[in-house]
């Protein structure tokens, strides 16, 4: 085999000691490939945007110290670069944000395994050529909560529902909440394997194994939780490995609307890393509104999501509070806001019997709210709600 039909792979990194480690591993033990090794040094982050011939795939290694390598490739354009695999620090949150970002295809945490490597060169030789269509990425809608109880995982679950139903694209409802795992019980859907299973075994798991992990809903939506025999501790969730599924996931479904309860774990900003639109639920108090701008805080400028990615629900809403929508307004810097009023009946009996509210009473404001967000997050237009609030509940009149 000539050199020009080998598959060529470019390692990239500022260790060249390291680099040919890798590089004599993956030549001795993948047939047919050949590598080369790029150095990058400080203050040339970009150099990787115009790599000539552009390889199969490129292997990206970096230490603490050299995100800003990762970050550059996270600001070219994907397209125009090969599939990246990242070799990088294990359990380091913003690396593997950053990761995620950049869109890499894999991410393998230091020390690397020869053999890992391998099978994930692999894994991307033996995909369907450039140039043919590959699978689509979902968009990736993370549900946060500025407090817990404020209604997240309703919130998520419904809205999950009305991308099923609204779009009719297959949509997972992904639960990571691992210690509690209620939204098998709000859908009344028994968990199947379950995450726990899928995170152990992420590397067997491809489109023939996914539904074994996930419940299937009637109504075509599928969910990702916890089983009961198997609930964890947030803890002992493998942000590497999450990152994986995650990848996995993402070119298995449309839609993904992860219920990422209250936290900022690391978990957490792995799926927020991939989040097209992130929807922060907060309720009208003043202890709340303070824990929501801690959280919008936090989002924008340590894990760097965008402001406009940022949608904002007041769950629960009432008039007469004491904190008024204008106050939520200013205190998070957010103009737009989706307001959902408190209809404990309903909510509550939708929860306790398994039926979603969405199913429940669908012309309900809640409900309706609902919809409104998720056609918002869908045709990018926010929908005034005012109306529909006081078309609902009278009391709202006079806004
Ligand atoms: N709009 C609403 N109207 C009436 N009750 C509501 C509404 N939203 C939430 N609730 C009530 O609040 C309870 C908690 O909601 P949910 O479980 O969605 O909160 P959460 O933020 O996910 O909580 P946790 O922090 O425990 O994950 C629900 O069981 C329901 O009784
Ligand atoms: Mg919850």
């Amino acid at each position: 085999m000539t050199n020009n039909n080998k598959f060529k792979v470019v390692l990239a990194g500022r260790s060249e000691r390291s680099l040919k480690t890798l590089a004599e591993a993956l030549e001795r033990t993948a047939g047919g490939v050949v590598c080369s090794i790029h150095l990058i040094s400080d203050g040339q982050a970009d150099s990787l945007s115009d790599l000539e011939p552009l390889p199969d795939v490129l292997v990206l290694r970096f230490d603490g110290e050299s995100l800003s390598v990762l970050a550059a490739l996270v600001d070219s354009s994907a397209d125009s670069r090969p599939p990246l695999i990242v070799v990088g620090p294990a359990g380091d949150p913003e690396a593997m944000r950053l990761a995620v970002r950049s869109g890499a295809r894999d991410f393998l945490p230091e020390p690397v395994q020869a053999d890992d490597l391998v099978a994930a060169v692999e894994r991307l030789r033996n995909e369907p050529a450039r140039g043919t269509p590959g699978p689509r990425r979902a968009d990736v809608i993370v549900v946060n909560g500025a407090a817990g109880g404020v209604g997240t995982s309703l919130v998520a679950c419904n809205l999950a529902l009305a991308f099923a139903t609204e779009s009719r694209a297959p949509t997972l409802l992904l639960d990571l909440d691992v210690a509690g795992a209620p939204l098998t019980g709000f859908l009344d859907v028994s968990a199947g394997l379950g995450l726990p299973a899928a995170l152990a075994e992420v590397e067997y798991l491809d489109e023939q194994a996914l539904p074994g992990y996930v419940a299937k809903h009637h109504s075509g939506l599928r969910v990702m939780g916890t089983p009961a025999k198997s609930l964890l501790s947030p803890g002992d969730v493998d942000p590497d490995r999450f990152a994986k599924l995650m990848a996995i996931l993402s070119s298995n479904f449309r839609y993904i609307v992860v219920d990422a309860s209250h936290s900022l774990d690391p978990v957490a900003v792995v799926a927020l890393g991939m989040a097209r639109r992130v929807v922060l639920v907060v309720q009208q108090s003043v202890l709340q509104l303070k824990q929501a701008a801690r959280m919008m805080n936090a989002l924008c400028n340590e894990i760097g999501v965008p402001s406009d990615r940022i949608l904002v629900v007041v769950n629960r809403y009432q008039k007469r509070s004491t904190v008024a929508l204008d106050d939520i307004r200013r205190a998070l810097g957010h103009e737009q806001l989706t307001a959902l009023p408190s209809h404990y009946k309903s909510v509550v009996a939708s929860v306790d019997s398994g039926i979603p509210l969405l199913e429940y009473d669908h012309t309900s404001p809640v409900a309706r709210g609902i919809i409104e967000l998720q056609h918002e997050i869908v045709g990018g237009v926010h929908v005034e709600h005012r109306g529909l609030l006081r078309r609902a509940l009278p009391i709202f009149s006079g806004d």
